[in-house]
This record gives C-alpha cells, sequence and structure tokens, in this order.
C-alpha cells in the first residue's frame, strides 16, 4: 500500500495540463468519488492495524498534494487562456528598433552643417520648377544644350515647367526674394533624363552655396571651400581649383581634393592622379545677377555646386548609385553608427 502511494504522489508531482478542461479531466480521474483516491481510501480498510496511522497519514500527504497539484494546473491553464484572448496584437514589440538616416541625409546633413557654421543658411526651392528659375535666370543662352531633351524632364503640355536639373535654380528664388548681403546653402533633389546605371540616375542630389554682398572676391571663395574640404576629408585635405565654365559663373573652376583613400599619392580610386574632383564653382556671372535685380556694380558674389551622392560616395566608397534609392535594408543600416 505504501508502495502505491508513492507511486502515485510521483504520478502527481508529474501532472501536466494544458487548458483547463485538461485539468478538469484530472481531477476527475483523481479526486471524484470513483477516482483514484477515493478507490485508496476504500483500500484503507484492509491495512493492517499497525500501519494504518503511517498509511493514514501518507493517505492525507496524498490526497492534499494532489488537490494543490490540480488546483494549481487549473489556475495556470486558465490565465494562460485568458491572456490568450486579451493578446494584442498590435502591440509595439519591446525593445524598439530605431532606424537609420539615409546616408544620402546623413552627408547632406554634415554639408549644411559645415557650412552653417560659417554664415550659411538654409533655403530651398521647388523641384518642379519653370524654365525662368532653372535656366534663364541663369545665363543659359536658349539654344544651350542643357535645355535639350535628353538632360530635362519636361512636364507634357507645359513646356515651360520642368524638373529642376540642378539646384542653381534656387539662387535665383534667394535673389528674387533677398537683398544682398546674401548667403544661402540650398540642398535638393534635382532630375535629368539618364539611362539608370550604376554611375548614372534619372534623379541625384546636389547643394548650391551663393554668397552675395560688396567686394566677395575669388579669395574668399577658395578659402571656404577649403575649410569645407579639411571638415568634411579631414585636416590633411588639400584642393586644387581648375579653370572650367558654366554660364552662371565668370571666371569658373572645378575643384579637385587630394585623394583621402591614398593620400594623394595615386590609386585606382583616383586613377592614379591623386586628386578627384567634388565640385563646380566660381564668381556669379554679373549677367546673372542682373537678371535677377541685383546691381552688379555694387556687389559681387560667389556659388558653388556639389552632387551628394559624389560625396558620399568618397567618404563610403558606395559602388552603385541604385543602392541609394533601393531602400535595401542591408545597405541602409551599414549607417547605423554614422547616424
Ligand atoms: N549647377 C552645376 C551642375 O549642376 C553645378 C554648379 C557649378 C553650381 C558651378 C554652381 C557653380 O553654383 O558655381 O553641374
Amino acid at each position: 500500500m505504501l508502495q502505491k502511494i508513492e507511486q502515485i504522489m510521483q504520478e502527481i508531482a508529474d501532472l501536466k495540463a494544458t487548458s483547463a478542461e485538461e485539468a478538469e479531466n484530472l481531477r476527475i480521474k483523481y479526486l471524484s468519488k470513483k477516482g483514484v483516491l477515493n478507490a485508496l481510501m476504500a483500500d484503507f480498510r484492509n491495512v493492517a492495524a499497525d500501519q494504518k496511522k503511517e498509511v493514514g497519514m501518507k493517505l492525507n500527504e496524498l490526497k492534499q498534494a494532489a488537490t494543490n497539484k490540480i488546483n494549481e494546473l487549473k489556475d495556470a491553464a486558465q490565465s494562460q487562456e485568458q491572456a490568450g484572448d486579451d493578446l494584442d496584437l498590435t502591440r509595439t514589440p519591446y525593445p524598439i528598433r530605431l532606424g537609420t538616416r539615409h546616408p544620402l541625409t546623413i552627408v547632406k546633413n554634415e554639408i549644411v552643417d559645415i557650412f552653417s557654421r560659417l554664415g550659411f543658411v538654409l533655403a530651398e526651392g521647388p523641384e518642379v520648377e519653370d524654365d525662368w528659375h532653372v535656366y534663364s535666370s541663369m545665363n543659359f543662352a536658349d539654344d544651350h544644350p542643357a535645355r535639350d531633351m535628353q538632360d530635362t524632364f519636361f512636364v507634357e503640355s507645359h513646356p515651360d515647367i520642368i524638373l529642376r536639373s540642378h539646384t542653381s535654380s534656387v539662387q535665383a528664388r534667394v535673389m528674387e526674394t533677398q537683398k544682398p548681403p546674401i548667403r544661402v546653402i540650398c540642398p535638393g533633389r534635382v532630375y535629368r533624363n539618364e539611362a539608370i546605371s550604376a554611375r548614372a540616375h534619372c534623379f541625384f542630389h546636389q547643394v548650391e552655396g551663393l554668397y552675395i554682398d560688396k567686394n566677395v572676391s575669388f579669395t574668399d571663395l577658395k578659402q571656404v571651400l577649403l575649410l569645407f574640404a579639411q571638415e568634411m576629408f579631414g585636416p590633411d585635405t588639400q584642393i586644387r581649383l581648375r579653370p572650367s565654365y558654366f554660364p552662371f559663373t565668370e571666371p569658373s573652376a572645378e575643384m579637385d581634393i587630394s585623394c583621402h583613400l591614398c593620400g594623394g599619392k595615386g590609386c585606382s580610386f583616383c586613377k592614379h592622379t591623386g586628386w578627384v574632383e567634388i565640385l563646380g564653382c566660381g564668381m556669379v556671372d554679373p549677367a546673372v545677377l542682373e537678371a535677377n535685380g541685383i546691381d552688379s556694380k555694387e556687389y559681387t558674389g560667389y556659388a558653388f555646386g556639389m552632387g551628394i551622392e559624389r560625396i558620399t560616395n568618397l567618404k563610403y566608397q558606395v559602388k552603385d548609385l541604385r543602392m541609394f534609392s533601393e531602400n535595401d535594408k542591408r545597405f541602409l543600416d551599414e549607417f547605423t553608427a554614422a547616424n
């Protein structure tokens, strides 16, 4: 008898129930009138008198243990079922995973930040523009090839309305509402009708800078651009200006920085020249000032424009331009640390 009690005790300890119904079935099996324990109680009569005390105590223990265990199983199963009913599938899962800023946003912010410290203020203009702000006011001749269908997206039925192909249009927007001194930094998206590949896209991003005041000189421009290059790419960065042509600046230049991958020694990235081109710049053409209502005898100015993708590629060696607009989380996650 004692052995049997011991065995059932063990059985009870190992009981499991996945639902309240299962727990109830266990109660019926062990604790009901016709259950296992009552059957044992019935056997109690046959126990020898000298063992009755010990067996009786064990039986009581067993009954207590069975009652406790089955109640426990019932409670657990019930609260689990309730929790199941209340499960809120819309609840935010914790911990909340923060996203990352887009690499172009990171670099744009950095560029704007550097120029803000030099007193430039943010200015923006529309992406859907008119010919005047994008081209005519910027001194593009009527037959300038950049107006060609190949470069510019036109709005059908409104040949005057286009998607801006450079942020220089914001120069005109600013000049029509502000009087010199003007010192603005203008980031934004631009569009060109190009076949999409690793090296070209139909939209990309630029930052335009414009400074107009009395006695602004090319030296000022050079100094500001040197400071920018060193802030962006490190204090050892050197710059070099090469003569160039843009309709809206005279003289015009393109600026290279010493290749920061090889330190100027020459590598495949800089095509073994030690230099990489990063922006266009120049003194604002007096014709542009006049077209935008600013007296070119009183004021001079400089302007510059750079591609954000280009700067980002230099900083992070992104090999394929398409990565920037594919929203591939694996690519974006790589910029967590730069955030
Ligand atoms: N707008 C030019 C482009 O899209 C870039 C540029 C060059 C902007 C010289 C300027 C500048 O302000 O002075 O290629």
